[in-house]
């Protein structure tokens, strides 16, 4: 397959024969979980950049890159070439908080990273914000209970923890305590006390969202977490506060974008009042916004990111003074020694960096967003466009007209995902070509067209 002259082909509608009977033998056993439709990738059938195969060989264009966690899309040659110099050693995960895994004699002259490697990989794209030291882990919602059970243990208060509605940090008891995006996460699991949560201000003129009160006592306009915390008339005293956890840009909430005078001031508290801020960058970090890490466009310094996805592992990296002094407080056997894993992740930032990669998310990210808001003067049940880099957007009037739309592109051979409630997200490759955004914008407003006509 060239990825030059690829395009989407569809020869049997999707699902076909193949791809229903791949779903219905994975589904026999498998737990119900959030299959959204059945798209089924042929991994023994040609792939490339946002190109791939499904079992009944149909060539669909992948605009969700497996929700951000293939970030060169698929079959990047960097990529393959790490995994295959490295495939043949077992095994590939080892007890790596137990045992160091070296590759050679010589950490500086080693021509496979290790895990040891991806730290300073990790801590050389967070030099801006001082970051020091890094744990990884297996998965992103590890990254963030190790960002919160780091923090907890730095504070020594057992205290609260600040998150935001729309939120959404994971799966685990932990994280999902901090999950404010949809109810069906929560209910009935039981959670991790003393959370609370405050209005996320994507507001763009006038803020209506709540985060912003009159309060009679201070006689004008102050945030929620000001009068949260506020000497007077607060509720909690700011020492009883073990962190503030926030996505700059909402992902399973929704994809808004945090507005910068809110994040800059939770930031500014979190520093003035010493609680730990944490950003969550799972989803929207590793150069997605054309960034390193989004918080770098609203200017906040956070204390702790939570990574993964695109990273292939968990990672918690942050300020070296927030971390444990004690030992065995944070550990994990798989973490530290995901060999294959952290090799590629490792050579996922090398490539972002050698193919100057957060340049095209920002340029490709101006194009296709500009392209979305066209297609949004011209079909009015598209309410809203949004997005920062290759982190993008599009609201339409109804959750079913959502559906509606995803499945149209489907059935076109464009991957789409769903993201809050009525939305769409958009997660290209960060390698993404001005053809193949054209591409699915056609697609975009061929699905459009058929189903309002
Ligand atoms: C912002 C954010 N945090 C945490 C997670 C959890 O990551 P994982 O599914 O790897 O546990 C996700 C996954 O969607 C995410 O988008």
């Amino acid at each position: 397959m060239e990825r030059e002259k690829a395009i989407p082909l569809i020869k049997v509608p999707p699902p076909g024969p193949n791809a229903r009977k791949w779903a219905q033998f994975h589904k026999m056993y498998a737990a119900h979980s959030t299959y959204f439709y059945d798209f089924i990738w042929d991994r023994s059938k040609p792939a490339i950049g946002p190109f791939c195969t499904d079992v009944d060989g149909n060539i669909m264009m992948d605009f969700v890159s497996h929700v951000g966690s293939s970030p060169l899309g698929y079959n990047h040659p960097n990529l393959v070439e790490v995994a295959k110099k490295i495939a043949t050693i077992d095994p590939d995960r080892y007890a790596g908080t137990d045992f160091i895994g070296a590759f050679g004699e010589d950490p500086i002259d080693c021509p496979i990273a290790t895990p040891s490697h991806l730290h300073h990989k990790l801590v050389e794209i967070s030099q801006q914000f001082g970051f020091g030291s890094a744990f990884l882990s297996n998965s992103g919602a590890e990254a963030v209970e190790n960002a919160i059970k780091i923090c907890y243990d730095y504070r020594r208060n057992f205290g609260y923890g600040f998150c935001f509605y729309g939120a959404f940090h994971g799966r685990t008891l932990g994280a999902l305590s901090l999950n404010r995006s949809k109810k069906v996460h929560r209910n009935w699991y039981p959670e991790i006390p003393k959370i609370v949560e405050l209005p996320f201000c994507r507001c763009q003129q006038q803020c209506d969202c709540g985060w912003k009160i009159y309060s009679i006592r201070r006689k004008g306009v102050i945030s929620r977490l000001a009068q949260v915390l506020d000497p007077d008339i607060g509720l909690i005293d700011p020492e009883e506060v073990a962190y503030i956890i926030i996505e700059p840009i909402l992902g399973e909430g929704g994809y808004d974008i945090a507005n910068p005078e809110f994040i800059r001031e939770v930031a500014e508290i979190a520093h003035r009042e010493g609680i730990p801020l944490i950003a969550d960058e799972i989803q929207s970090g590793l150069g997605r916004t054309g960034r390193w890490w989004a918080v770098e466009h609203f200017g906040v310094v956070p204390d702790i990111i939570a990574s993964a996805k695109a990273l292939r592992v968990g990672a918690t990296i942050g300020k070296s003074t927030f971390f444990p002094r004690e030992e065995k407080r944070i550990s994990s056997t798989w973490g530290e020694g995901n060999a294959i894993s952290s090799a590629v992740g490792y050579q996922i930032i090398q490539t972002i960096q050698e193919e100057d990669l957060l340049k095209n998310a920002e340029e490709m990210g101006n194009y296709f967003l500009s392209g979305l808001r066209q297609l949004h003067s011209r079909f009015p049940v598209i309410h809203d466009v949004r997005g920062l880099g290759l982190m993008d957007a599009i609201s339409v009037e109804t959750d079913d007209l959502r559906n509606r739309v995803i499945q149209g592109a489907f059935q076109k051979g464009l991957l789409l995902a769903s993201c809050g409630f009525e939305s769409i997200r958009f997660l290209p490759p960060l390698n993404v070509t001005q053809r193949e955004i054209d591409i699915a914008l056609n697609i975009l407003e061929d699905v459009f067209s058929e189903i309002l006509t």
